[in-house]
Order: structure tokens, then sequence, then C-alpha cells
């Protein structure tokens, strides 16, 4: 394994009722003032804002609401929340939802504390803090980003059509309270998008160096073969309380930083799909769905073991009669017809990009990443976006 430092500082809270339980005694430490911030009213309907409001009076807190947090979060709305929140000398921030929420608030978090321009000084390139951001602890409803136990903010540039992220340590959220229960009224279209996304994050670091046998890859088989049954499960039963923990702790458990050790890891997926959101403003876990398998059949013979292996352990692809080539290529027709099993969307049409849109401007756009087994070019960027019509 490659040499790493580890630190994870957010405490997580798990399980059926961890809200009701610990949400009045974790907020005492944080001053009268709690800024609660969710997205298009969902908590509204499935009874987690009444829930968390009721602790929050009884507590003897001042709520100050900010709401409609967009799925991409835009820098405008990291700028609007931040000024409710010096406005309001707030003390908390109490983040309800998913990835949208919980980064729109690590923004915010920073931006409520800090007078010169944030994008400039800490989105458009990486900054160093010597400030604390304002505290803030979340609430999870959708499983996917796992976003509530890293320092990772992707928020959208609107003006100049950059969507990016920052992985900050000190924008950890100070708790995370993560109950399954809450994730029963997630639509499905969003629950296998939030699905694909953490089987994502673990392929992004799974396909990279090193290859050589690895802690962190074990775990990383361990968890994607967990997350295609249990997604199954879910689809099967939408309120099947296993496979909603399980899928829950895996979206953490993908992006709390440990399966990252030791690892170089690649995230070009990340980097294409979130430049395709910034100028088409698309659902992250669909657009990263087409563009897998496309990417992946670009780069397979530059880390051929690896794919080979991901297809027999945790495909199941059977090695019989078989070339190394021919398992990792039946590896990823495996990953794409999974794809199109559990209803996600396979090409650039159907998720909403017309064929009249700039792909070479976007394609250009992306910023071009370190790589793992290829260092992409702007051209080869562009040429999977066409393929992926
Ligand atoms: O806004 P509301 O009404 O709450 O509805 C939301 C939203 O429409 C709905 N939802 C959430 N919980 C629900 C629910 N509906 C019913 N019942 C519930 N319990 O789900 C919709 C999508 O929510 P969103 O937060 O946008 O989804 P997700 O968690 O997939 O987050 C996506 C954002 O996170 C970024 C993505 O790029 C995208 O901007 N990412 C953040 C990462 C990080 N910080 O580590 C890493 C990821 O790779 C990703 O880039
Ligand atoms: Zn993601």
């Amino acid at each position: 394994m490659n040499n790493f430092i580890f630190e994870n500082s957010t405490k997580v809270f798990f399980g059926k009722g961890c809200v009701k339980e610990y949400l009045c005694c974790l907020t005492k430490a944080y001053g009268d003032t709690v800024m609660l911030c969710y997205g298009g009213g969902s908590i509204k309907k499935n009874g987690i804002y009444d829930e968390v409001t009721n602790i929050l009076e009884a507590a003897g807190k001042t709520v100050v609401e900010f709401s409609g947090i967009m799925a991409n979060p835009t820098y405008a709305k990291v700028l609007e929340g931040a000024k409710l929140a010096k406005e309001n000398d707030v003390s908390l921030l109490l983040g309800i939802g998913g990835g949208s929420v919980m980064d729109c608030c690590k923004a915010i978090s920073i931006a409520a504390h800090y007078d010169v321009d944030v994008w400039e000084d800490f989105w458009k390139r990486p900054g160093v803090f010597d400030f604390e951001p304002l505290p803030l602890g979340v609430i999870v409803t959708v499983a996917g980003t796992g976003s509530e136990c890293n320092g990772g903010a992707v928020i959208t540039n609107e003006e100049l059509k950059i969507k990016t992220g920052r992985d900050y340590p000190q924008c950890n959220p100070k708790f995370a309270l993560l109950d399954p229960t809450h994730t029963y009224s997630v639509p499905k279209k969003q629950m296998v998008s939030g699905g694909f996304d953490i089987l994502s994050h673990i392929m992004e670091i799974y396909f990279s160096e090193p290859n050589e046998d690895n802690v962190s890859d074990d775990i990383s088989e361990a968890l994607m073969r967990s997350v295609v049954r249990n997604l199954r499960a879910a689809i099967q039963n939408p309120q099947d309380y296993t496979a909603r923990s399980n899928l829950m702790w895996a979206a953490t458990m993908a992006e709390n930083r440990i399966i990252k050790l030791g690892k170089r890891m690649d995230f070009e997926c990340h980097q294409m799909e979130h430049q395709l959101g910034a100028y088409t403003n698309c659902n992250h876990g669909e657009g990263l769905a087409v563009l897998h398998p496309v990417y992946y059949r670009h780069i397979y013979k530059y880390g051929l073991p690896k794919f080979k292996q991901f297809a027999t352990e945790v495909m199941g692809v059977s090695t019989e009669g078989k070339t190394d080539e021919e398992i990792a290529l039946a590896g990823i027709e495996a990953l794409e017809d999974f794809i199109v099993e559990i209803g996600l969307p396979v090409s650039l049409q159907d998720l909403g990009v017309n064929e009249n849109t700039d792909l070479k401007t976007i394609a250009d756009s992306c910023a071009l990443m370190p790589g793992s087994y290829k260092k992409m070019t702007h051209e080869e960027i562009l040429e999977i976006f066409k393929r992926c019509y």
C-alpha cells in the first residue's frame, strides 16, 4: 500500500430512532441558534421536519430556516445561506437531506466565517484554512454521496459553468445521524441513482494503482457486492430495513476515506459527470451510470488484472474458456446489465441531453485529472461523451 495518514473527525450515530435519542443532547454543545437547512420539502412530507423541530423547540433553541437547497447546489445558494447565518448569528448548521443539502451546508460553514470570496479562495483552487468553519451537524435522508463523513462539498458556479468539489477536513460534520428508515420515502429513481453513486465512488478508487494485494481493495469488493445485492432487495421492498441499512452504511464507507487509504484513485468519471452536470444540470448518479461502462471500455486494457478481478470477484463472471481480456470485458458488460436492470439511463439521450448540446465545450471544460490507469486528454473525453449517445 502507498503511505497514508488517516483521520476522520465525524461522530456517527446509526440506526432506527437515532435522531430522537441523540439530537437534543448533541445540539447542547453549540449555542442557542440553529440554522435548519433542507431541500425542496421532502422532509415535510415524511415527518422528519416535525420530528426535528419538536426536538429543537424542546431543547430551547432558536430555529432559523434555510430551505430550497436544490439538487446540484449553486454558489449563489451558498452565499444566500451564509448571509442568513451571519445575520442571525447562527451557532450550528443542521443539514437535513442528501448530498446537495450537506454540501451546500459545508460551503456555507466556510462562507459564514469568511469575508472574502470563498469561490476564489476555496473552490476555484484548494485553499488553506486559518479559521474554524461554522459547526455543522447532518441528518441523512438518502443514501448515496457519503458526504456525511467527509469534508467534501460539490458546488456549481452557474455563471462560470463549473461544478467542482473540494475536500476540506475542517468541513467534516461534527456529527451525522443516520436512520435508515428515513430513506424509505426516497423515490425509486433517486434511490437507484444514489445507489449507483455509491458503486461509482468505490469503482473510482478500486480501478487505480496499486494493483497488488491490499486491504482497501478487499473492503471495496465486499462493499460493491453488498451494494448490488441490497439495491436489488430495496427495489423489491423499499421498506426492507436490512437493505436500507446496508446501503446507508455502504455509502458512508465509500466516502469516509477508509477505502482510499494507500490508493491512488481515479475519479475521472466524476470529473466528466460534474461538468456534464454544470452544463445540463443532469442527475449525478444517472450521469455516472451513462459514463462508467463507456469509460471502462476505453481504459480496461491499461488495468487488465484489476478489471479481470472485478469481473470475477464482484460481478460473478465465469472464467471458463475465456481469455483475460474477454473476462474483463464480460465484467464491464455485467455492470452495464446491472445498470439496465435497476432502471438507470444508459445514454445521453436517456439523460435528457439532446444532440445539439455542445459536447466539445463540455469536454474542454473538464479539468485534466492525474488519472490512474490512463491519463486522459480533452480529445479522449470528447470521444467518450460522443460514444455515450
Ligand atoms: O429536496 P428534497 O425535497 O428534500 O428532495 C430530495 C431531492 O429532490 C430527494 N430526497 C432526499 N431525501 C429524501 C428525498 N425524497 C424523499 N424522501 C427522502 N427521504 O432526493 C433528491 C435528490 O437529493 P440530492 O441531495 O440532490 O441527492 P444526492 O444525495 O445524490 O446528492 C447529489 C449532490 O451531491 C454531490 C453531487 O454532485 C450532487 O451535487 N456529490 C457530493 C459528494 C460529496 N460531498 O462527497 C460526492 C459525490 O460524488 C457527489 O458529487
Ligand atoms: Zn458521486
